[in-house]
This record gives structure tokens, C-alpha cells and sequence, in this order.
């Protein structure tokens, strides 16, 4: 791989993404691994990032000098770039002058491999207080900007290059090509990071892993676990068995449309459907707490997939009467951004079902089987694309695991559910008509089922419930903001609405950005 090291940055995974799309594998790693790891690794190139420190700043993350020594091709980028000049004899210092934003370098050296064919009218985006002074012998100035006199420099023949600006966002105008030239001439690597290879890859992976054993999986109707499930189904086939519970908390039509849509791109994987809604209704009946609500439909979700699992592992002979020795593998769609964030460990953690409740033997452990692991979201939908599997469910909008019990404000019954439905229903359909799918995160429709407002229609007096609609733009959903939908797209949704839902008499528009707000209502 291409190791980015991170040393504090908010762009390191965005760093890894660009790799990526360069078609070259890289991974994340914290500055904190000793070198003699990474080199373990055995890296094609290493990429510093940026980070939050000043150099010389007490407790500042150091770069380890034998990480320059270990010829491996190295990148620094900001921070990373000031860290080489220090360890190399280089001089990094705050000149009190900061260059934050779209930047012009004021030169460039067209000799440089990094910005060969670059020209000045280009914008280069800049976030630091600190600069390069001096470049460490051995080394040529490329580039600099008015705050900057070393702002990139390189060592062709040490294979070392670096430069103060962000070529890895989209800012930076001809920042991909930095990359570019970095990868493929400055370190001499071949890409071969192709969804084609990352599947062969995976399913090799997932045949060795699991044997000749069998494994289960719950389908949310999410992209994640329809695309972990297509990778495990094509590695051991109908050794695969797919469970999805129905929860009466689904959109419109969506069950079938799981069925449906799995059950062809699938090439057949077993599917076991597990209708619980009458269940799960009456575990939420009068309950109004948010919390609640999520816990019960949890707790319920927990309970109903082991029970699935128990009767699917008993008629497969895994458990035979109450003692079970075989390990069942459980398929799991997470992602490289969870496992980043978590510690980044390696190896697949062995859960521990929970027995009390789904009737499972004590002793049968379940080893997760992560396909995706590796991969960021984009990658996923590529690779699912590429799996057959068909754009609604490839380009699924997310939508949260408890459904509609979290969108109706109030208790949730089978009614209001029916009615919710429907306006939801609506509004997804003019919003797919009106070509805005891909730029709108989610939509939510929330029902105040406990709200009543007077409306009039046809003379006639009415007193109907109001729902709210709740569009978003979001890149990762940790914050949010409200969608301008266009004005003729609202109005359609109301008037359908409206006339559609007779118990609905008004539509109204969240306008808050999250934060304050969370996107969903509960
Ligand atoms: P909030 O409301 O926290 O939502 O801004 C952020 C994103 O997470 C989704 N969401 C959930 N997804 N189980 C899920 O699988 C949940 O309990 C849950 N709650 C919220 C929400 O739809 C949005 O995309």
C-alpha cells in the first residue's frame, strides 16, 4: 500500500480517497507507529499529512528520520512537508504571516517532476501559519508563494518531495495531478487499484476465511450489507444465507422491493424473509419516548435475527440439540471509515451472540466476516455496480435502521404508519421525477401525529394531521444542511400530499442546518 501517515489531520482519510482514485491501494496509519511497522508493511510510497501542530512546538508529533532513510519514496504535504524540512537540516519557522484559503504560488519550477507542466494561474489551497525558510541541502525549491519562499520542494534522487499547500482538495485545482505525478513517476507505481481487482481480491479473501464453512447475513436493504453479502455470495455461494426482518417500520412497497432486487443481483443467494411487524407493533405500543422507541426496536431486532440465525444454523446441523462446536460466520457491511476511527485494528474481533434471548448455545461464537473494511463508500457503490447490483439499491439514499418509528412524533400504530407511508411515498417520487436524488442526502417525512391543525377543503372544514418535510445536503451526515429545493418541487409535494392523504391537511419545511438540529426528528 501507500501509507499516509496522520499526523493529526482532518484530511488524512481524504488523502487515502484521492490515492485511491489515482487507482493506487493506500491506507491510513497514525504518526504514533513506529517506523519499523510501517516498513513492515512494505509500502510502495509514504505520504506525510498535514496536521494541527506547529514543528518545533513541544509535544508536536515527530517524524522518526529513519523513515526518510528507509528509501521509500516519501510526500509531505503542510505539516508533513515543514517535518521533512526540520528532520533534514531544513529550517521551518512562524514568519507571522498566515496563508489560509485559494492561494497563486508566485513560481514554480517547470523542471519539477511534482508540477511538471503547472503554470501560476492555478489556485493552490493553503492552511498554515508556519513556513519553509530554508530547504535542506540536497533538495531544490519548486515553488513559492508571497508568504511562502520554499513552499514545495524535491530530491528526485532521494526520491523525497513535498509542498506547503493541500493538493487533496478539490481547492486546490490541479491537486490530483500533484498526486499523480507523485505516484506514478516520483515513486515509480503502477496503479492497479481497480474495482475488478478489489473483487477478485475480496473473494479470494472471503474463501480462505470462511473454508468450507457457511455464514448468515441481515440485510437492512442499505447498500453496505447488500454489497458485503453480493462479495460473500459470489466467494461461497448458496453457503450464504441472507436474512432480512420486516418490521412493519419499512417505506412503502420497500420489503418487496428488497426481495425483488436482491433475489435477481444476487444470483440467487438464499433469502430468508422474517415478517415480525406484528411483533414489533406491540412492543411499541404506547410508547412515545424517543430513546424507548430505539431501544425496544433494537432489543426486538436482536431477538428476532437470532432467532432466525438459530433455526437456519439447525437446519444446516451447525447445532445439533443444545451443543454446538462449529464457528458461524456472520457477514457485517462496515466500513474503512468506522474502522479508521475506531483504532484502525487489524483482524476480525470474535463476537459473542447474545444467548439469553435468541436461543442460541452459549458456546457458539460468531467470526465476523468485513469485506468492506477496506473500502470508503464511493468504493463501495463501485464495487456493488460492478457486482450487478441495480441502482436503487447501489445509490440508496440512507435511511435509519428503526424506519418510520422514528419519524412519527408520538406513538406508533399501524395507521399512522399506513399514513406516513403514503406522504413519504409522495415526496420520494417528485424528488426522483425532479432529477434531485444525488443531490439531496435524505429526505425525511416526519409525522406530528400528535398535532392537529384546522384546514378547509372543498367548503369543507378539516382537522388533519401536519407532516414535515426535512431534505438535506450532507457529505458524511455528522452535519447537515437544508436542501434548497426548488419552489415548483415543494409545491407538487404538497399539493399531492395534500389531496392524496386524507388525513393529511399540511405540509411543512424543516429549514435548520444540523447542527442544532439532527437530521432525523427522534
Ligand atoms: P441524525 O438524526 O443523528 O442522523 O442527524 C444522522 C444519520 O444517521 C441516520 N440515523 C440512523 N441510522 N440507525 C441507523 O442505522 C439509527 O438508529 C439512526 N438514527 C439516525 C439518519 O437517517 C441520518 O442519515
Amino acid at each position: 500500500p501507500v501509507l499516509v501517515v496522520d499526523f493529526g489531520a482532518q484530511y488524512a482519510q481524504l488523502i487515502a480517497r484521492r490515492v485511491r482514485e489515482a487507482d493506487v491501494y493506500s491506507e491510513v496509519v497514525p504518526h504514533t507507529m513506529p517506523v519499523a511497522d510501517m516498513l513492515a508493511r512494505k509500502p510502495l510510497a509514504i505520504i506525510l499529512s498535514g496536521g494541527p501542530s506547529s514543528v518545533y512546538e513541544d509535544g508536536a508529533p515527530r517524524l522518526d528520520p529513519a523513515l526518510l532513510e528507509a528509501g521509500v519514496p516519501v510526500l509531505g504535504l503542510c505539516y508533513g512537508f515543514q517535518s521533512i524540512a526540520a528532520a533534514l537540516g531544513g529550517t521551518a519557522a512562524e514568519t507571522g504571516v498566515r496563508e489560509y484559503g485559494a492561494t497563486r504560488l508566485s513560481a514554480i519550477d517547470g523542471a519539477s517532476i511534482l508540477l511538471k507542466d503547472q503554470d501560476l494561474e492555478q489556485n493552490v489551497w493553503m492552511s498554515h501559519g508556519d513556513c519553509v525558510t530554508a530547504a535542506p541541502e540536497g533538495f531544490r525549491v519548486t515553488a513559492t508563494s508571497a508568504a511562502s519562499p520554499v513552499a514545495a520542494f524535491e530530491d528526485p534522487e532521494r526520491r523525497i518531495y513535498g509542498v506547503q499547500w493541500h493538493p487533496e482538495v478539490g481547492h486546490s485545482d490541479r491537486g490530483q495531478e500533484v498526486l499523480r505525478n507523485f505516484l506514478y513517476q516520483g515513486a515509480g507505481i503502477t496503479p492497479s487499484w481497480t474495482t475488478g481487482n478489489v473483487i477478485e481480491e475480496q473473494v479470494a479473501r472471503i474463501r480462505e476465511q470462511i473454508g468450507e464453512g457457511s455464514a448468515i447475513c441481515a440485510l437492512s436493504g442499505g447498500v453496505d450489507s447488500a454489497v458485503a453479502a453480493a462479495l460473500v455470495q459470489r466467494a461461497i455461494g448458496d453457503r450464504l444465507t441472507c436474512v432480512y426482518v420486516n418490521h412493519g417500520l419499512m417505506r412503502q412497497d420497500e420489503s418487496a422491493q428488497i426481495e425483488k432486487a436482491f433475489g435477481e443481483s444476487t444470483g440467487g443467494a438464499k433469502l430468508v424473509v422474517v415478517d415480525a411487524e406484528d411483533q414489533f407493533l406491540t412492543a411499541l405500543a404506547g410508547v412515545t419516548d424517543p430513546e424507548r422507541k430505539r431501544k425496544i426496536i433494537g432489543h426486538e431486532f436482536i431477538r428476532t435475527f437470532e432467532q432466525a440465525q438459530a433455526d437456519i444454523l439447525r437446519a444446516q446441523g451447525v447445532i445439533e440439540g443444545d451443543h454446538a462446536e462449529a464457528t458461524a460466520f456472520l457477514v457485517q457491511g462496515t466500513l474503512y471509515p468506522d474502522v479508521v476511527e475506531s483504532g484502525g485494528g487489524e483482524g476480525a474481533a470474535n463476537i459473542k451472540s447474545h444467548h439469553n434471548v435468541g436461543g442460541l448455545p452459549e458456546d457458539l461464537s460468531f467470526e465476523l466476516v468485513e469485506p468492506l473494511r477496506t473500502l470508503f463508500k464511493d468504493e463501495v457503490r463501485a464495487v456493488g455496480h460492478e457486482l450487478g447490483l441495480p441502482d436503487e439499491i447501489v445509490w440508496r439514499q440512507p435511511f435509519p435502521g428503526p424506519g418510520l418509528g422514528i419519524r412519527i412524533i408520538g406513538e406508533v400504530t399501524k395507521e399512522r404508519l399506513d399514513i406516513l407511508r403514503a406522504a413519504d411515498a409522495i415526496a420520494r417520487a417528485e424528488l426522483t421525477a425532479a432529477g434531485l436524488d444525488r443531490d439531496i442526502w435524505q429526505c425525511p417525512v416526519v409525522l406530528l401525529a400528535d398535532v392537529r391543525s384546522v384546514g378547509v377543503q372543498g367548503d369543507h372544514r378539516t382537522y388533519g394531521h401536519p407532516v414535515v418535510l426535512r431534505p438535506v445536503t450532507s457529505d458524511d451526515a455528522m452535519t447537515a444542511d437544508w436542501a434548497k429545493v426548488p419552489y415548483e418541487v415543494l409545491s407538487r409535494i404538497s399539493t399531492r400530499i395534500t389531496n392524496e392523504v386524507r388525513e393529511i391537511n399540511r405540509v411543512t419545511l424543516d429549514v435548520t442546518s444540523k447542527p442544532p438540529g439532527t437530521i432525523e426528528w427522534e
